[in-house]
């Protein structure tokens, strides 16, 4: 069956974008002048993804106002005969139907996904995590989408890691069954290196089955005291198929200052003139 909604969750501290993130969602960060949350949703609509959930914390209303009819702006841009832009706006805010739900208190990602349970009911759904900027045609989470149709259940999103990250990720142990797919044995999130099942880390495109719901549902606290998505997808091991994919394509952690500045290089060299401002900029250095 068609994947049809999304699950967006934002509603994180952001603690890595202090200061920004005191008042500036991380979500609206912008990568040149487009922020993270469009990016997602402009993925998930190219997948033919019709609703997307995006879980926020209180204060967060910025990010569905983002969505939402600009009439002001939208007047003024078409007076100035600004077509190109007006198509620009109207374009993301009428790609996806967006429904938010709120999380009062970051609790860890397996909580927000739960909480979004009410806008998915009993079907499978995908979950993107703005934070992983991924560059591909077709896009990181039609791929993904491509394995669920060919073996079922879960898939999950996986990059190989260099070792010193490994602690930080959730790592996944699989063996291969296909080019760029692997049957998941079991994951672990943030593991010490010597007790790391491999190098593939878990990256922030999923298309879950809803039974991961059902372990969700027991809100146990792991890594970091946090409820964690990983826990309840490896829950699952055993009743539903459970798929990693390599997926192909320019992978940044925007989620941290030095993956956004990747991000924005990576959308600075596919214009000439951004790419010449930055080898000018190097050049002076
Ligand atoms: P992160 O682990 O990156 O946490 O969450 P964070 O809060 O965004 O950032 P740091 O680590 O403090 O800098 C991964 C994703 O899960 C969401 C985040 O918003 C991000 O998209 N999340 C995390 C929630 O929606 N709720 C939570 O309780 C935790």
């Amino acid at each position: 069956m068609k994947v049809r909604k999304a699950v967006i969750p934002i509603a994180g501290l952001g603690t890595r974008f202090l200061p920004v993130t005191r008042s500036v969602p991380k979500a609206l960060l912008p990568v040149l002048s487009t922020p993270l949350i469009h990016y997602a949703v402009a993925e998930a609509a190219e997948c033919g993804i019709e609703t997307a959930a995006l879980v926020i914390s209180p204060g967060m209303e910025g990010v569905t106002a983002y969505f939402e009819s600009h009439h002001g702006l939208e007047q003024a841009l078409a007076d100035r005969g600004r077509d190109d832009l007006l198509a620009q706006q109207r374009a993301i805010r009428e790609a996806v139907e967006i429904v938010s739900v709120v999380q009062s208190e970051a609790r860890g990602l397996g909580h927000a996904v739960h909480l979004a349970k009410s806008v998915v009911g009993r079907e499978t759904f995908a979950v993107i995590l703005p934070d992983d900027m991924i560059w591909n045609r077709p896009a990181a989470l039609q791929q993904l989408m491509q394995v669920h149709r060919e073996h079922g259940g879960s898939v999950i999103a996986a990059r190989a890691v260099a070792e010193e990250v490994i602690p930080s990720k959730g790592i996944i142990d699989a063996k291969p069954i296909g080019e760029r797919v692997h049957q998941v044995r079991g994951l672990v999130e943030k593991p010490a290196l010597e007790d790391a099942p491999g190098n593939l880390s878990i990256i922030g495109r999923y298309v879950l089955h809803p039974a991961v719901f059902d372990h969700l549902a027991a809100g146990k606290a792991g890594a970091g005291g946090e409820i964690q998505i990983t826990d309840a997808i490896a829950a699952t091991i055993g009743e539903v198929p459970l798929s990693a994919c390599e997926f192909e394509g320019y992978h940044a952690d925007a989620g941290e200052p030095q993956g956004m500045l990747l991000a924005a290089l990576h959308e600075a060299a596919s214009d000439r003139e951004l790419r010449q401002a930055v080898l000018d900029a190097i050049g002076d250095w």
